[in-house]
Parts: structure tokens; sequence; C-alpha cells
């Protein structure tokens, strides 16, 4: 690794205290729990109780990645950027970032917005301050760069089933935990296959054209880090690859157009997937579609574990659309991995609720909402 690397130095986890089984919701609706399950292969959905949104899982889950960091020697005052990659905003000027720094209590002379482009939001951020460190413009200071998300559609939606909420924290400088490529491979067309008008609560969205969005934004990504190359010699140097993950098999049928585009059997496509994608959404299983967090709670699964020096690929997808791949590898603080604790903690902690739970949990939303 390079001695000007520049990486995740710190990073931690958080869910909501609520879940529930999509069975229940299957039940609820009059579907098939299969459909859910097998169909789309979630398993749990995050939800978040009215006393804890997105600030809330926000502060929570930078505390924690900034007490790792200190207790490995950081020190917040070299903190000089704050991002927020969201798409559940509170205010359309007021930044979530500013909440949170209120929350923190981080003021002073840092840089703190939100970034929005629906779940690329939360990579865009990160890769903002990759740069930044990269540029030279950051000198010795640090960014903290959070991806936090509640994803709710309206009630029998067919994308209710992919619900979900989470946060994820990085403390982006010394790649101690992973070192990210200078170089990444965007791809970005305009089209309206998810989106939320300014002022309505719940997204609209074309589902079909969303699938086939995503299935081509994650072709002329990894066109872009093959280039000339043999796909499955590239594809095959990396320990795991990870996705934005909206539900499951919506990663798996990008993998498979993969398999298409490079020209690989179904049964080699099917290894690839087995080996190299599917252990990567264990957690995202739990927690549903936590949109800009979504990627990142797969790349923490990914690394978790890793020796030092064995890379990975995240390929990150947000509506409207734009997309990239980034290419990471792990320093010397993945094997150890204390954001498992994260995980353990909080689902340890939460509290599986039953379909009415629910069904009064969206009604306290509404009327909170008018
Ligand atoms: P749908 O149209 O109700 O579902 O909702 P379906 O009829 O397509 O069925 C889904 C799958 O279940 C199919 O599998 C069925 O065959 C299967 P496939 O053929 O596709 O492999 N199925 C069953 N399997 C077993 N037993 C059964 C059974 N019945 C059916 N009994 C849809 C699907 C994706 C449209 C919906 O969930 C939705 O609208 N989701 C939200 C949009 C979305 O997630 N799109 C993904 C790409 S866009 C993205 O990733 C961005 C996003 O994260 C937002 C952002 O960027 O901010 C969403």
């Amino acid at each position: 690794m390079s001695q000007n690397a520049v990486g995740i130095a710190s990073l931690a986890l958080h869910l909501p205290p609520l879940a529930l089984a999509v069975e229940e919701l299957a039940t609820l609706r009059g579907a098939e729990p299969a459909k859910y399950t097998l169909g789309l292969g979630c398993k749990t959905m995050a939800l978040c109780p009215p006393n804890h949104g997105v600030v809330e899982m926000a502060a929570t889950v930078a505390e924690r990645a900034l007490a790792r960091w200190e207790a490995d020697g950081g020190d917040r005052d070299r903190i000089a950027l704050l991002g927020v990659g969201t798409e559940s905003a509170l205010d359309m000027s007021r930044p979530l970032s500013a909440f949170v720094a209120d929350a923190l209590d981080l003021r002073g002379a840092l840089r703190s917005y939100e970034v929005k482009h629906a779940c690329y939001g939360g990579t865009l951020a990160l890769r903002q301050a990759v740069e930044w460190r990269l540029s030279g413009a950051a000198q010795d200071k640090v960014a903290l760069v959070l991806a936090v998300d509640q994803a709710l559609y309206a009630e029998e939606d067919p994308g209710e089933p992919t619900q979900g909420a989470g946060a994820v924290a990085m403390v982006v400088g010394e790649p101690t935990v992973a070192a990210i490529a200078p170089i990444s491979h965007p791809w970005s067309e305009p089209a309206f296959d998810f989106w939320r008008p300014v002022g309505e609560a719940f997204p609209r969205v074309q589902g079909q054209l969303s699938l086939d969005c995503y299935k081509r934004a994650v072709e002329q990504c990894f066109r872009g880090l093959v280039g000339d190359r043999d796909a499955a010699a590239v594809l095959g140097a990396f320990h795991a690859l990870c996705f934005h993950v909206p539900f499951p098999k919506m990663v798996k049928k990008g993998v498979f157009q993969l398999g298409e585009a490079f020209g690989w059997s179904e049964a080699d496509t099917a290894a690839l997937y087995r080996d190299k994608v599917e252990p990567t959404m264990e957690w995202n299983q739990l927690c549903g579609n936590a949109y800009t967090a979504s990627l990142w709670i797969a790349v923490a699964r990914a690394l978790a574990g890793l020796a030092a020096g064995e890379r990975i690929a995240a390929f990150s997808y947000g509506s409207g659309f734009g997309a990239e791949l980034l290419t990471l590898t792990a320093g010397p603080g993945a094997a150890a991995a204390p954001w498992r604790a994260d995980i353990e903690a909080d689902l340890a902690a939460r509290r599986l609720i039953t379909s009415d739970d629910y069904t009064a949990l969206r009604a306290a939303e509404s009327v909170a909402a008018e």
C-alpha cells in the first residue's frame, strides 16, 4: 500500500431498534411469503420508532466510529469535513449534517453538508472525502462521512417488502480499515426509475425500469473496471464483490447480467455469485434496503475478517440514475472488525414486531406527517 494511501480509518454500523419479518408483512398483505423470501430474497426489515429516526441513527453511528477512532489515538479536532449522504432529509435547505453536528457538538473550522443522489449519496460523500484527502487540501485533517436512511414505501406498494433502515459512519483518513483506490468507474444516465417529488412522503417507482437501469449500470461500471482484460480473471482477483442491495434478488440479477455481458456459463456465474457476492449480503437481509447505507453495510460485512492486502469491489447505485464502482484494499484493522459488535449489539437489542404493531406504527407516522 502506498504511503499516501487514503481510506477508512474507522468504521461503525447501526440498525434501529425495531424489525418486521417479511413473512408477517406477507400475511398482512395477502401475499405468498415465498414471493418476499425467495422471489425478492428478503428476510427482515429494520424500522424506526418515532423517537429514533435518521438524526438519532446518524448520531449513534457517528459516536461509535469516533469512539473507536479515538481509542486508536484519533482526535476530534482533526475533523474538517462532515459529509452526510441521505435521501431522508428533514429539510429542503438545512442539511442533515447540521442536525448531526448539533447532536455531536461539532462546530468550527469544518465543512458540513448533505449529499443527495438517491442511494448513491453516501458513496458520493465518501468519494468527495477521499478526493479531498488525495488533493492535499485536507492537509492532516480527516473527514467524517455518514450514510443514513430510513426507506419506507407507501403501504401496499410493491416496494413495501424491501423497506429497511440503517446507518454507516466512516472516518476517512489513514487507511487502517481499508484503502480506497483513487481511480473509480462511474456511470450515469438520467431516468425516472425511482424518485420522490418535493412534498411527497413516499417514492414513486417504475419497477421494471428500475431493474433495467440497475442492471445496465452494473454492466457499464464493471466494463469500466475490466477494460480489455479478461473479466473472469479481473473479478476473480477480488475476495468479494459488494453491491447496493435494494433487495438481494436484484443483486443476483445484476451478477447474471455481468455473466451474460462477459459470456460466462450459467454455472460459472452462479459460482461467482455464491462465493463472492451472496455472503456479503448477510447483514442486508437483516435490515432491508437502507438506501445510502446499503452498499456500505455489505462492504462492512465483506471487510470483516480480511487479511491486510485482500481486495474487494463495491458497486454503488442511486436511482435517477448514477452509479460508481470502487475498489478497496483491506488494511490491518479489517481482521479484528470491531464493527461486528455494532451489528451484534443492535440485533440483540431490537424488537421483532407483529403485523398489528406495524400497522399501528404506520398509522402513527401518517398522523405525525399531517
Ligand atoms: P413486484 O412487481 O410486486 O414483484 O415487485 P414481481 O411480480 O416482479 O415478483 C418478484 C419476484 O418474486 C419475481 O422473481 C417473481 O417470479 C417472484 P423474478 O422472476 O424477478 O426472479 N415470485 C415468487 N417467488 C416464489 N414464490 C412465489 C412468488 N411470487 C412471485 N409465490 C419490485 C418487485 C422490484 C418492482 C418491487 O419490489 C419494487 O418496486 N421495489 C422498489 C424498486 C427497487 O427496489 N428497484 C431496484 C433497482 S432501483 C435501486 O436499487 C434504487 C433504490 O434503492 C432507490 C434509490 O436509489 O434510492 C430502490
